[in-house]
């Protein structure tokens, strides 16, 4: 499974050929500005809530690569009435392919269009291959529903915000990463905007002090696990 992060919560992720798309915000990302959204390959665009800094680019990538939208029902419904293709899943729902599965999981957050549209409950996503496994988690605050994964899927990393103010920050990132029982994590959600800014050789030691790993990517940046 080849990971590339694309700055705050967008990572283009690879299995077996097929390339998915995470919450694309990359235009409205002045960090992301060396990435160029016309040359991005997308088979499935996976959208955890509807939030700006999460879907901003999902309409003109979608448009040209006629990737399937994944998310939950109201934010499908909502790009279905754009005509493009989509798959709406709920809480608990998984959406299967040939290559990977995704399961929609909880999130404690909110979730709305920036036209003011309601944009469902937010979740995060498991995904699962014969290859790795991987835990998106959203923005999210740590929640018990946390606990939960382990018990079905045993994961090789897991995707965390980091930045706090609008999700958890480090310190629960690390009780997060108990939860799911994993311990190699990698940050997003961080730096992209002033109060979610944070220090990440700090972070990289606390979760160090703990026996776990942090992996900060830079933007453009790819890693497999
Ligand atoms: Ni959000
Ligand atoms: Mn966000």
């Amino acid at each position: 499974m080849k990971i590339k992060f694309l700055g705050h919560s967008c990572f283009s992720i690879e299995i077996n050929g097929i390339n998915i798309l995470i919450d694309p915000f990359i235009s409205g990302n002045s960090l992301a500005s060396q990435i160029d959204i016309s040359s991005l390959k997308a088979d499935f665009i996976l959208l955890t809530h509807a939030h700006q800094d999460h879907v901003l680019d999902t309409e003109v990538i979608a448009e040209r690569t006629n990737a399937v939208i994944v998310s939950n029902y109201e934010i499908a419904m909502y790009y279905a009435a754009k005509d493009l293709q989509v798959h709406a899943l709920n809480h608990g729902g998984t959406f299967i392919t040939e290559n990977f599965s995704a399961k929609y999981v909880n999130a404690i957050h909110t979730s709305s269009f920036a036209d003011g549209t309601y944009g469902g409950v937010p979740g995060g996503f498991v995904i699962t291959s014969k290859d790795k496994n991987l835990y998106v988690a959203g923005d999210t605050a740590v929640t018990m529903d946390m606990k939960l994964i382990p018990m079905f899927t045993k994961l090789d990393a897991a995707i965390l915000p980091v930045g706090d103010t609008f999700t958890m920050g480090v310190e629960d990132a690390i009780i997060a990463s108990d939860l799911v029982e994993c311990n190699k994590v990698i940050a997003c959600h961080f730096n992209t905007f002033p109060p979610i800014e944070i220090d990440a050789n700090d972070a990289k030691s606390k979760f160090a002090s703990k026996g776990k790993e942090l992996i900060v990517l830079e933007i453009g940046e790819n890693i497999h696990i």
